[in-house]
């Protein structure tokens, strides 16, 4: 049996990702910020108050797992703030990197020394953080943050690979969630093919981009 941490489990495809790890018998650790009933009538384990932004709920969480540490580990916190050239906002990008890059940095940095050999490492990205595929421009926020966590998951795989630890990054396609407005696939399709790419990730795939249909991404 697996024990998975599911990083910003709240709503969307985090809420979808641990319900799904529980159902199939693994035993879910999800964080989120602020408790509500969605996350509670899962019957996982919920860990409140962790805002990948702040150093000392990350450093708490690690101590709350030292004794079951995770061999799954899911990042999917993160944000998207819209922009256009005429409309981008400095302060509103430091705001996505802060969540978006710095989060799973800051996160994967602690989590690191209670994880042993075979761990696998989910950064939830973005297809829009694709330089090669940017097709349409705007979001210079989210796009350019989630380029960043996808150079920060390439650089961790180096890092971690000495361990045994496997870490990609994975697009959940176009997900009717808040953050979508709703337009989108059902978050319980994404969450399904992220689970997929995570039993399918080994070291062997270490440190690539996958969409979670099952194909590999360009960078
Ligand atoms: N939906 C899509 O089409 C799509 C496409 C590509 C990639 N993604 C990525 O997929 C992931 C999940 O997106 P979603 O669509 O499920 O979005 P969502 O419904 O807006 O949910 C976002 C989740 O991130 C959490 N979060 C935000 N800021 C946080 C922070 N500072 N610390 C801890 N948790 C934080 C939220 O917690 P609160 O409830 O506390 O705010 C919530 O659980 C994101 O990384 C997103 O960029 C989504």
């Amino acid at each position: 049996m697996s024990t998975a941490l599911v990083i910003g489990a709240s709503r969307g495809i985090g809420l979808e990702l641990a319900k799904q790890l529980a159902a199939r018998g693994d035993a879910v650790i999800a964080t989120c910020r602020r408790r509500d009933d969605a996350l509670e009538t899962l019957g996982v384990r919920v860990i409140d108050g962790i805002d990948v932004t702040d150093d000392a709920s990350v450093a708490a969480l690690v101590d709350a797992l030292r004794d079951s540490p995770p061999n799954i580990v899911i990042h999917n916190a993160g944000i998207l703030e819209g922009d256009r050239f005429e409309s981008i906002s400095l302060e509103s990008m430091r705001r996505q990197f802060e969540v978006n890059a710095l989060g799973p940095l800051r996160m994967v940095r602690a989590l690191a020394p209670i994880l042993g050999k075979g761990a696998r490492i989910g950064l939830v990205s973005s297809r829009v953080g694709s330089i090669d595929d940017n097709g349409s421009g705007n979001n210079y926020g989210y796009r350019t943050s989630k380029a960043a966590v996808n150079m920060i998951g390439k650089n961790l795989s180096h890092d971690l690979a000495p361990r045994g630890i496997a870490i990609a990054l994975l697009h959940p396609g176009l997900v009717a969630t808040d953050m979508t407005g709703g337009r989108g696939i059902d978050p319980a399709v994404a969450a399904a093919g992220l689970i997929a790419r995570m039993d399918a990730l080994d070291m062997s795939k270490t440190g690539t981009f996958w969409h979670a249909e099952g194909y590999p991404l360009p960078w």
